[in-house]
């Protein structure tokens, strides 16, 4: 599915166990149990179930989702791309590439630094061969959002899974035109998880909105793309094996819109609600 950005979304979905492999799901990665996102069942802690609120037949199978409507500024983020590449004298695509961590065509900039030759496995990767953020930089959205069992502060990186659905909202920007056309558009998210705390925003809290918990990253940055306005303008940091590149601060390329925290009852559930 192609977003407003220009980007193809929707590659990266956890692999659970038991459950149906996603379409991308690379035959090695692990499992994920199927209690980090259904209530009853054994959690990603190891020994632990999430408690299933009463009574059991509306709880058990249920989960829990954080629904967003984030209009995106996309002349704003076309805008930021063009004077990065004057400023750091970068070609403007491998910018986009290094903001998000995927070409706009979803290939990895880990499986494919230097072009956006279309990869036939686009989630078969983890950032163990790219240590040092030369391929794909600490600060894009995809490594801060899942650093992929990387050891990061207070866990390792893959203990806080979420289920990801979303869907554009208005019309595709016209690139062509390459100003602001005045109208609404954006991403209408539901981030699926069994503890909205543990999991959707432990995520955003500890590493969209915030850079120390891992040491190369300033405790004072955020998330290009999902990091909260109100902290402000930051840097965004290219790391090359002949230095860091500093690409100009930004402040917002995304408003939330409308937000809601939803249970998600499963179909007993449903069916048991039917009959009271
Ligand atoms: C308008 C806002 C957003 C846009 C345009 C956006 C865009 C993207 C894109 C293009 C990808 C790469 C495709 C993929 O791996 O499937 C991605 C991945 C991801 N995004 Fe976002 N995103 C947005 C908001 C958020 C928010 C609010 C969260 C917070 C939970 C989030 C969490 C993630 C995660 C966890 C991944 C997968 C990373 C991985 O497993 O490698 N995104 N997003």
């Amino acid at each position: 599915m192609l977003i407003h950005f220009g980007y193809r979304d929707g590659i990266s979905q956890p692999k659970i166990e038991g459950a149906p492999v996603p379409a991308y799901a690379a035959p090695h990665t692990a499992t994920v149990k199927p209690g980090a996102f259904l209530l009853g069942y054994p959690s990603q802690w190891q020994g632990f179930r999430y408690p299933v609120p009463h009574p059991p037949e509306l709880g058990k199978n249920g989960s829990f989702a954080a629904f967003r409507i984030l209009q995106q500024h996309v002349s704003k983020f076309e805008e930021y791309l063009t004077q990065a590449a004057t400023e750091s004298k970068m070609n403007r695509e491998m910018i986009a590439a290094k903001l998000c961590g995927r070409w706009r065509n979803g290939t990895p900039l880990v499986q494919s630094p230097t072009t956006s030759v279309p990869s036939p496995h686009p989630n078969d990767f983890d950032y163990a061969d790219d240590p040092h953020g030369h391929k794909c930089p600490f600060d894009s959205h995809i490594r801060r959002a899942n650093p992929r069992g990387e050891v990061v502060a207070g866990s390792d990186g893959d203990q806080h899974p979420i289920i990801r659905r979303g869907m554009p909202y208005g019309p595709r920007y016209n690139h062509t035109a390459d100003k602001d056309d005045g109208v609404e558009r954006g991403l209408l998210g539901l981030f699926i998880c069994v503890s909205l705390e543990d999991q959707f925003e432990f995520l955003m809290t500890n590493w969209m909105n915030r850079g120390g918990f891992r040491s190369e990253l300033p405790s004072q940055t955020k998330d290009i793309i999902a990091g909260n306005d109100a902290i402000g303008a930051t840097p965004f940091q290219v790391p090359t094996p002949n230095g860091t590149v500093a690409l100009p601060n930004f402040s917002h390329f995304v408003t939330t819109r409308g937000a809601a925290y939803c249970f998600l009852p499963s179909l007993t559930a449903l069916r048991y609600l039917a009959t009271l």
